[in-house]
């Protein structure tokens, strides 16, 4: 019998989930010409589609939310999200973004040219889509075990620090105008990132003058696996090894509707006086004046109370032991899944689960079809359709895995509705005929996933 940790909060209030009839599935699922995207959350079940802004708000935060001072310039919760911030980060300059796109579209335009280049281990797919946008090259470089499923490796999010030394005596510094880590590695399955990778990239980009950036989004739940699985970080509390990972990094690009707890938000870090100028100038074209950034002041508020609560290590435990005991039921279930589980999803590996199904016939896209359809779930397909593209010769070049991700909200699900997932997941592979071919019938020119339309084979 799988075990699963006890929460460490009570439930005070709650949100009606319901059930629909399959035959109403079946049907909305046509409707919405196969694409998860565009059902209609009331008719899901159980929704693993994101843990981004799905998170459930503490009564501490809700009663944040009165204190909102809603004046256009300098409201006091402002003052309160970049106290926090800065205390957990150490950077100097904290400019708030309704979201971490935002933040990203804010930086990368401000520093990238034409034809530049940007390592990172794995590049998000708003992280690419932004750094495409403004003409430059997403490139990833992630550690060989981090493109295996199988591998067992404690930071299989961690860049390959060989690869980027070539890659910058390649291209020249001039080409590079910063390096990235994204932390937890979200495309690479939500593996951590070491203490030591983040240092040794850190000391090998400044030593050609280039700039290290991350992507914190889950930096909270990266370190808490640093605490447990790097040799010497025991002892320390989860807040001061975020205070270190900071330390090694000029600057950061946040969502906080991840490790914030917060619905909506997020933030740019930096330590660079002229760029921070130029941020703040730029923002107020798109996100709004400096103290806002395209956020209620309540929002702020929520933001600020939530990164406190998101570094309670009482909490970090049970998150991410409820990630792995969920992936402990799939795997008892026959469900190949990329392990070790990482800190936001179970991700089930749908290359491995369907062998024979073609990469042309998107198996891990009708898989998430095959668990609507079957139980009401949601989740999102991590392959061929959100990282493939085509090719020069128009064929499609599709990305090395195929994954299934369940991503799960913050202290959002009970383990009664995990069981209940296992359950679909082990009647589809009894049954593996559920899962049914895909052909694409519309895509847009970015992000395809958002709006992509099919029909079944
Ligand atoms: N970086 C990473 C690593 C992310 O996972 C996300 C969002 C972003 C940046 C962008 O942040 O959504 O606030 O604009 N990830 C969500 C997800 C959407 O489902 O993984 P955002």
């Amino acid at each position: 019998m799988i075990e699963f940790p006890a929460e460490p909060y009570r439930i005070k209030s709650i949100e009606r989930i319901r059930q629909i009839p399959r035959s109403e599935r079946e049907r909305l699922i046509r409707e919405a010409k196969f694409n998860i995207f565009k059902i209609r959350a009331e008719d899901i079940y159980l929704d693993f589609l994101t843990d981004s802004g799905t998170s459930a708000m503490s009564d501490n935060q809700w009663a944040g939310l009165l204190t909102g001072d809603e004046s256009y310039a300098g409201c006091r919760n402002y003052y309160r999200f970049e106290e926090t911030i800065r205390s957990i980060t150490g950077f100097k300059h904290i400019i708030p973004a309704h979201q971490g796109r935002a933040a990203e579209h804010l930086m990368f335009s401000t520093l990238i040219k034409p034809g530049d280049k940007i390592p990172s281990n794995s590049h998000f797919d708003t992280t690419r889509a932004n750094i495409e946008y403004a003409g430059a090259e997403a490139v990833d470089l992630v550690i060989e075990e981090g493109k295996d499923p199988s591998a067992s490796h404690p930071f299989k999010g961690n860049i390959d620090t060989d690869r980027l030394e070539d890659f910058i005596k390649k291209n020249g510094p001039g080409q590079i105008p910063f390096g990235m880590l994204t932390i937890t590695n979200n495309s690479g399955g939500g593996q951590p990132v070491s203490l030591e990778n983040i240092k040794k990239t850190s000391e090998i980009l400044h030593s050609h003058r280039i700039p290290l950036i991350l992507d914190a989004c889950r930096y909270a739940e990266n370190c808490y696996f640093i605490k447990q699985r790097e040799k010497g970080q025991s002892d320390r509390s989860v807040r001061d090894i975020a205070g270190v990972v900071f330390s090694y990094a000029d600057g950061c690009t946040m969502s906080a509707k991840k490790d914030g707890l917060a619905n909506i938000g997020g933030f740019i870090g930096t330590n660079d006086d002229n760029l921070h100028e130029k941020l703040t100038n730029a923002m107020i074209l798109v996100e709004g004046f400096r103290t806002y950034g395209g956020l209620a002041g309540r929002d702020l508020e929520a933001v600020a109370r939530g990164l406190e609560e998101a570094l309670d290590e009482a909490y970090l435990s049970h998150r991410i032991n409820q990630v792995k005991s969920f992936g402990e039921l799939l795997l008892e279930a026959g469900i190949p899944i990329v392990v070790p589980t990482g800190g936001h999803a179970v991700f089930v590996d749908a290359a491995s689960l369907l062998p024979d199904f073609r990469r042309e016939h998107y198996p891990g896209w009708a898989l998430s079809v095959a668990l609507y359809r079957e139980g009401g779930i949601r989740a999102c397909e991590i392959g061929g359709i959100v990282f493939g593209k085509k090719g020069e010769d128009g064929r499609e070049v599709f990305p090395p895995l195929e994954l299934v991700r369940l991503a799960i909200p913050r202290r959002v699900y009970t383990e009664s509705h995990f069981r209940y997932a296992a359950s679909i997941f082990k009647r589809i592979t009894e049954n593996k005929s559920m899962v049914r071919g895909l052909k694409i019938t519309y895509e847009p020119e970015y992000l395809r996933h958002f709006t992509v339309e099919f029909k079944e084979l």
